[in-house]
């Protein structure tokens, strides 16, 4: 039958665009042979299999993990969390107490919540230029405007260009719009670089003096994925500098333990924050994965967790060296591009010469296809796709195994070659 009779679709759907991640995944997922280097999955090999089979295998006799758990999450989980957060900031105690946790259904949930709860429909949410792409699809999802922060030539976030940008929108009358700050500061994605601690302390000021109803959401999803060392700036949690301001910290389990278990948290210093976004939770599941949390539970309890974490760092640091090795013995640097060395997380952050146009529409992505190897188009991490530079790519390194690393370089530099 021929269909005559199409709903009217909500402004959600309309505005919920077809998700550049899930086509890449999708693709990722679908096309034989294709080696990709663009959706952020781990690595298979390295998931913690062995430590889910044992927890398993203690699951209670009493049912209770697989039952319902409260909508906030399980109670000892976030004990753990708020214990390591502050110990991973040097903090005697847990400035953001158990509490102020949420756990989610993945970060991606809470980067949803936090929206919800302090903006609404034409309201501003200001990011980093690059931002992890996928924040777009939440915030242009919800009706929201995405404006770039002014960043430095290091790709830092500018402190004096955000007062400026502030000042701004004050004088325009939209100051009282923006709601939200986002920033990744670990190893983010998609640059790998992480957050200067003298930028997160001015920070601190500039939204102090200039905007200090905004909220500031500070994403940690990689800061477990050190390769050396961790990073010595501890979150905005423990910084005199946002003490008296408002503001989350969030983080993830997928990169440092395990995607499938789709789970995250978000911690805020206002209660009536952390209230907000449990009750707009409440709406949405009453609670994410209770067996999930129970698995990380054991994980931490069984004293599983930070090993496994430690020898992912070692993990990654090697496919690290290998996919920048491997382009830079394919001669991807001599054909005009460069790259930065990350010190953590699991993406490279390429900068090919300046007039070669690496978008999706671009005779550079046919040619990476043609060789069958997929990366994400660098404009996809700004706000304004028009305004951003063209010859970007991000290449995430967690997927592919040792010789397909290789391999996959190798074929991304022949396409290279062809632009040269
Ligand atoms: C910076 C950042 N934040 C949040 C997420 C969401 O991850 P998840 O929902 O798996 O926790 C990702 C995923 O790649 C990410 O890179």
């Amino acid at each position: 039958m021929k269909r005559t009779d199409w709903p009217e679709w909500s402004k959600a759907a309309l505005a919920a665009r077809e998700s550049v991640l899930a086509s890449l995944m999708t693709q990722a997922l679908t096309r034989p042979g294709l080696l990709s280097l663009a959706a952020g999955f781990t690595d298979n090999a390295v998931v913690p299999t062995e430590i889910v089979r044992e927890a398993v295998a203690h699951l209670p006799a009493d049912g209770s993990a697989l039952q319902y758990g409260s909508n906030p999450g399980r109670p000892k989980l976030r004990e753990i969390l708020a214990a390591r957060l502050a110990r991973q900031d040097g903090a005697a105690s847990p400035a953001l107490p158990a509490d102020r946790f949420l756990l989610t259904s993945g970060s991606q949930q809470a980067l949803y919540l936090a929206a919800q709860a302090l903006c609404d429909e034409g309201d501003i949410v200001l990011v980093e230029a690059p931002t992890y792409f996928v924040v777009f699809d939440v915030f242009y999802g919800l009706g929201l405007r995405v404006l770039e922060m002014p960043m430095t030539a290091q790709g830092q976030v500018d402190p004096e260009g955000v007062a400026a940008l502030l000042k701004r929108l004050e004088t325009e009358g939209e100051l009282p719009r923006v709601k939200l700050a986002y920033f990744i500061t670990y190893y983010s994605n998609p640059t790998g670089l992480s957050m200067d601690g003298a930028v997160k302390r001015a920070l601190g000021k500039v939204f102090a003096e200039n905007a200090p109803r905004v909220v500031a959401l500070e994403d940690t999803a990689y800061r477990d994925l050190y390769f050396t060392a961790p990073h010595p700036t501890p979150s905005l949690a423990a910084l005199p500098e946002w003490e008296g301001l408002s503001f989350a910290v969030m983080g993830s389990f997928s990169k440092c333990f395990s995607p499938g278990l789709r789970l995250g948290w978000i911690a805020a210093n206002l209660p009536e924050l952390s209230g907000a976004m449990l009750r707009i939770k409440a709406q949405q599941d009453f609670g994410s994965g209770n067996l999930s949390q129970w698995i990380a539970e054991y994980a931490f309890a069984s004293g599983a967790f930070e090993p496994f974490v430690a020898s992912l760092r070692i993990h990654y640091a090697a496919k690290a060296r290998l996919m920048s090795a491997s382009f830079a013995e394919n001669g991807l640097n001599k054909l005009g591009w460069s790259w930065e060395e990350p010190e953590g997380g699991l993406l490279l952050w390429l900068a090919a010469p300046k007039t070669l146009d690496t978008g999706l529409e671009s005779a550079f992505c046919r040619a990476a296809l043609e060789e069958n190897v997929l990366y994400v188009p660098g404009a996809f991490a700004y706000a304004d796709p028009e305004k951003a530079p063209k010859n970007r790519v991000r290449i995430a390194f967690g997927a592919p195994r040792g010789a397909d690393l290789a391999e996959a370089a190798r074929r991304f530099a022949k396409a290279a070659s062809q632009f040269a």
